[in-house]
């Protein structure tokens, strides 16, 4: 659907690789080159017109967000670098003064490195303990495998919405339920999940959560944190500096400005912020319900038509828009480089999950993850290029 709409695919190529980023509609490059071409200026510094303006497009963007996500308060909506930033900012800003020892962090094997390294992080620092919920025989979580391992000294799980390798998705909903009997706080990356469906924050009861731009047609090098407030109210700035005090003096006294510009330090990505308003308006004017609906239906014919080829090993048990598979016997970068021969892009690797193989028993896959632009004749040309193992071989040589 709305393969017009992207400059990249006037380039001969079939892109698959929506996991690691997706493509940028022209209105999001667009308005990110209107911003530097029309109105340049920084944010919340100047009392001129163009910087005026720049706040102004900067702060709509963030009620976007908020209405995107279903949060309370424009407070909550917190800036960042992207998913990495926001995860580092809930561990290290958050929980490292929140935990104490002995005190458990839950988390899965099948999580990306982000929402895994902080937590290893803080762990080793302050004494505390990392627990991992078994995956079910489809490598998904379940409520029954959640229960056995909580104790009275859990305080967080912390869960990819949709992980990034087998694109399953998690049951949310009943696992934040069972995680607020219990006290416990739920952190959601959502790096892979909010391009993706409908993440409402109120509806799930979601304590904190983080996603990027770029997976989700806006630019590079943004994304956002959100808390409900009363946490972010308790989380401590990792960044110092201009624009998120309010005054500070030769006593080392110093005067925070309010929610949410005391996390935001410095001066901001703004052609990043303003270009993630234009990705969600984008988006928002398509229907998230449609996108997922698309990508579903072509997930659910790629992976019957992959399982259909005898040489081929699809991991996922189930169909999704992201699936993982070797072709047997040829290592997995060797069929990404023979892919792109024919202007295929996949991801080939551990995609950053390195302790999935743990569970699933292989380090490394070719992934395909699809999006709203992709097709069912992108499909058959990758699975006719996939069924001819000799081909594959002798063009490897
Ligand atoms: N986390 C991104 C991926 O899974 C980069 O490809």
């Amino acid at each position: 659907m709305n393969r017009e709409d992207f400059p990249m695919l006037n380039h001969d190529l079939i892109y698959l690789d929506n996991g690691a980023t997706t493509l940028k509609p022209k209105v999001v490059i667009d308005k990110i080159t209107d911003y530097y071409s029309s109105y340049s200026a920084n944010a919340h510094r100047g009392d001129y017109d163009i910087s005026l303006r720049v706040d102004n497009e900067y702060e709509n963007t963030r009620e976007l967000v908020k209405r995107f996500i279903n949060a309370a308060s424009r407070k909550e909506i917190v800036f960042t670098s992207g998913t990495t930033e926001s995860l580092n900012m809930i561990a290290f800003g958050f929980f490292k003064h929140y935990l104490e020892a002995n005190e458990e962090i839950i988390i899965t094997k099948s999580e990306h490195a982000s929402n895994i390294l902080p937590w290893f992080k803080i762990a080793k620092d302050n004494n505390l303990k990392i627990k991992y919920i078994e995956l079910d025989e489809n490598y998904e979580v379940s409520i029954n495998n959640l229960k056995k391992i909580i104790t009275p000294n859990t305080r967080v799980i912390s869960l990819a919405g949709i992980t990034n390798v087998l694109g399953d998705v998690r049951p949310l909903k009943d696992i934040i339920s069972l995680a607020h009997e219990n006290n416990i706080l739920i952190v959601v990356d959502g790096a892979q999940c909010v391009p993706h469906m409908k993440i409402d924050v109120r509806n799930l009861d979601i304590d904190f959560l983080a996603f990027s731009g770029h997976k989700m047609c806006g630019p590079t090098g943004v994304g956002v944190l959100y808390a409900k407030e009363e946490l972010l109210e308790k989380l401590e700035p990792i960044n110092l500096g201009g624009g998120m005090n309010e005054s500070f003096d030769n006593l080392n006294e110093v005067y925070l400005k309010p929610l949410p510009t005391r996390l935001e330090a410095g001066t901001p990505n703004i052609a990043g912020v303003i270009g993630l308003g234009a990705a969600i308006e984008y988006l928002n004017n398509i229907g998230i319900s449609n996108i997922r609906k698309h990508e579903m239906e072509l997930g659910k014919y790629l992976f019957e038509e992959l399982s259909k080829i005898r040489h081929i090993t699809v991991v996922n048990k189930k169909p999704t828009s992201t699936i993982a598979f070797n072709v047997d016997g040829i290592f997995s970068q060797d069929v990404a480089v023979y892919l792109n021969k024919y202007g295929i892009c996949v991801r080939a690797g551990n995609h950053c999950a390195k302790i999935l193989k743990d569970e699933v028993g292989v380090k490394n896959t070719v992934r395909v993850s699809l999006y709203l632009y992709n097709t069912k004749e992108e499909i058959d040309k990758l699975i006719a290029l996939l069924k001819d193992k000799n081909k594959i071989l002798s063009e490897m040589l």
